[in-house]
């Protein structure tokens, strides 16, 4: 039904030469869905696309420095709910932004949904700074997973993996980015490209500028106040989706964001108990016949080194993530930060099960 509905709008586009969708306020729309999943596939479809942006619009659409600290504090409240989000208050900057809604899904539980209230003429969202979810009754949060996709209309189908593993492991939040990281396509001033790879200012790995960045930061610090990260039942899991060409061997490749110098090498080989390895063990028992790598069994080169978010839950500090690799050698590297590149197979709906399977045996549930 879903498709048949872009079909008629993408027609209609075409018809009037001009694309701007009905529907100005995505909630309207996403909200009437009877599951979680399909919620998040609605949300989906106002992703920031590819070139959608002029340094100017682009600039318009950043959060002042009063926005990005009411999108901390609000990202951080949620994660506190207790049990009505209408509890949570939507500061005043942030009013005509986003909006908090309770949406309760069709097997019982109920998420508060932190998302954008308006679009462009293009039926892309204004801002795009991402959409953030949270069970909404503090009992339903069984693991301190936080689960995220920094990069859809990319990364396929890992959205739609990120909620469906969220809600089948009762994950503690959802972070979901709302733009491209192609959006813009000028290089990033954060992480510098290089001659093989170009680092968009869109792409929230690659630049700490954009509000995935804060996001994760209000999120790792409501961690850290409230019990930390304990190995055993806590990780922030960032899924991605590598082109068949790329590490064609690996169906999975999970990595802590270090490098394959003799430092990095002798943590991934020496620390069995931290969430990376973990995740990385049951991840190869969930897939027998799949090739779940880490830097010490493939030479895959994704190894996330540059991940600005891994850099900063890896322990660099702030001001230095765009240009300092973490290194164990220098930090105390817990491997909370859990980065997994996967072929398509492996983020495909097929794979969910698995998938779940894996992270419940991976982490214990809080009590
Ligand atoms: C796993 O990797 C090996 C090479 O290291 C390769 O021969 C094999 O085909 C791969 N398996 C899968 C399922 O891709």
């Amino acid at each position: 039904m879903n498709t048949a509905k872009s079909v008629i709008i993408l027609v209609s586009c075409f018809l009037h030469f001009k694309c701007s969708i009905s529907v100005a306020n995505p909630n309207v729309d996403c909200l009437k869905s009877t599951t979680l999943e399909d919620a998040v596939s609605c949300f989906d479809k106002y992703t920031v696309k590819k070139d959608s942006y002029t340094q100017e619009t682009y600039a318009l659409a950043q959060p002042t420095s009063i926005e990005r600290t009411a999108w901390k504090f609000v990202i951080h409240s949620l994660l506190s709910v207790d049990g009505s989000c209408d509890s949570v208050k939507l500061p005043e900057p942030l009013v005509d932004i986003y909006t908090i809604s309770q949406f309760t899904d069709l097997s019982g539980p109920s998420y508060c949904v932190l998302s954008e209230v308006r679009t462009t003429e293009a039926g892309q969202y204004n801002k795009g700074w991402g959409l953030f979810i949270t069970p909404s009754i503090p009992d339903d949060v069984k693991r301190d997973l936080h689960i995220s996709a920094p990069h859809p209309a990319y990364d396929l189908n890992t959205p739609q993996q990120a909620v469906a593993l969220f809600k089948s492991v009762g994950a503690r939040s959802l972070l979901i980015d709302g733009r491209s990281r192609l959006a813009l396509m000028q290089p990033s001033q954060c992480v510098e490209s290089t001659e093989k790879a170009t680092y968009y200012v869109t792409d929230p790995a690659h630049n700490k500028e954009e509000p995935f960045y804060d996001a994760t930061r209000a999120i790792f610090d409501w961690q850290s106040s409230n019990g930390g990260c304990p190995s055993n039942h806590c990780a922030f899991i960032q899924l991605h989706g590598k082109g068949a060409s790329t590490c064609p061997m690996d169906q999975m490749f999970v990595s802590a964001g270090l490098g394959t110098d003799p430092a990095s090498l002798d943590w991934y080989a020496t620390s069995p108990a931290k969430p990376f390895n973990l995740l990385l063990s049951s991840l190869q028992l969930a897939f027998p016949t799949w090739n779940v790598s880490s830097p010490l069994t493939s030479p895959c080169e994704l190894t996330a080194t540059k991940n600005v978010v891994g850099r900063f839950l890896n322990g660099v500090r702030d001001e230095l993530v765009c240009s300092t690799p973490a290194d164990p050698s220098v930090q105390e590297v817990e491997g909370y930060f859990v980065h997994v590149e996967q072929s398509m197979e492996a983020r495909w709906k097929e794979a969910y099960v698995g998938w779940a399977k894996a992270l419940k045996e991976a982490f214990e549930e809080v009590v």
